[in-house]
């Protein structure tokens, strides 16, 4: 026998991390970059190991965990609470935090300050940040201090009270210039929410860095949906860009109706459930 058969298994080595150079090359070599969001420690660890590249710690939380209508109320306190599970969750993904409303819209230190809090108190590698063009400066500080930073232009759902509701963006100059300027700011990537296909080719086309479609079509270099939306955990409204790849809230339902039942009907416990 020789010494090898006796010596222990090595633990399996840590997937290699996505990071903003991975994204980079991915776009270069044409490979589709994916993205979802993540608010919980057992989510994370599922879409890690699913193999999503990019994970996003959504304001959209504030929707679609909260219960709230829009995603203005979400706190920065709160993006670090759920933020702090995502990172230790994820082995292999880009971990990305949206600053939430109004830290991407007061003064830039305040912006700075807030994306410092991202790398320091999680282990999260970046922010996102609603806007483009009049964002530059805003960007700029923050990449300058150390931070990676991911643009979001097109459909802002921060700014839903001066758009009056959640609308497609046609305007292909200005989101175009809206992308530039970001990535001329020192974004690595580029968020486009809600344009029609050929804007999201124009934008993509505009810039060298990634670009992420939310319901931006196909011409980008990947895509992002809302967890919850994707996996049918939301009751209610979907917007068109949503496909459900499951039904996780009727599976939850379909399991608790069981469970009650079973109660009901004496089946649940037996006595392999029980101690002697
Ligand atoms: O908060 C969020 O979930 C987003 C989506 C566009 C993915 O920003």
């Amino acid at each position: 026998m020789s010494q090898t058969d006796h010596a222990p298994e090595s633990p399996p080595s840590p997937p290699r991390r996505v990071t903003t150079k991975t994204l980079q090359r991915m776009r270069r070599d044409g490979s589709a970059i994916s993205m979802l969001t993540a608010y919980d420690y057992p989510t994370a660890e599922a879409l890690d190991q699913a193999g999503i590249d990019i994970l996003l710690v959504g304001d959209s939380l504030a929707m679609v965990v909260q219960g709230h209508e829009t995603t203005l109320p979400v706190t920065m306190d709160q993006m670090i609470y759920h933020a702090e599970m995502v990172g230790r969750a994820a082995r292999r993904a880009l971990v990305v935090v949206d600053l939430p409303f109004p830290e991407g819209q007061l003064d830039i230190q305040r912006s700075v300050q807030a994306s410092a809090r991202v790398l320091k108190e999680t282990k999260c590698h970046a922010v996102k940040l609603e806007g483009g063009s009049e964002q530059a400066n805003r960007i700029e500080a923050i990449v300058t201090a150390g931070i990676p930073v991911m643009a979001h232009v097109g459909l802002r759902p921060q700014n839903v009270h001066v758009e009056g509701g959640y609308r497609i963006q046609r305007e292909t100059e200005k989101l175009t210039q809206d992308a530039i300027a970001a990535e001329r700011a020192g974004a690595f990537c580029v968020l486009i929410e809600c344009v029609p296909v050929e804007v999201g080719r124009a934008i993509t086309e505009a810039v060298s860095v990634p670009t992420i479609g939310i319901g931006a079509g196909p011409h980008v270099s990947g895509q992002v949906l809302v967890t919850h939306d994707m996996i049918g955990f939301n009751s209610g409204y979907f917007p068109k860009f949503v496909r459900q790849f499951a039904d996780v809230r009727g599976a939850i339902q379909q399991a608790a109706t069981d469970y009650r039942t079973a109660i009901q009907n004496g089946q649940f416990p037996d006595q392999k459930e029980s101690f002697e």
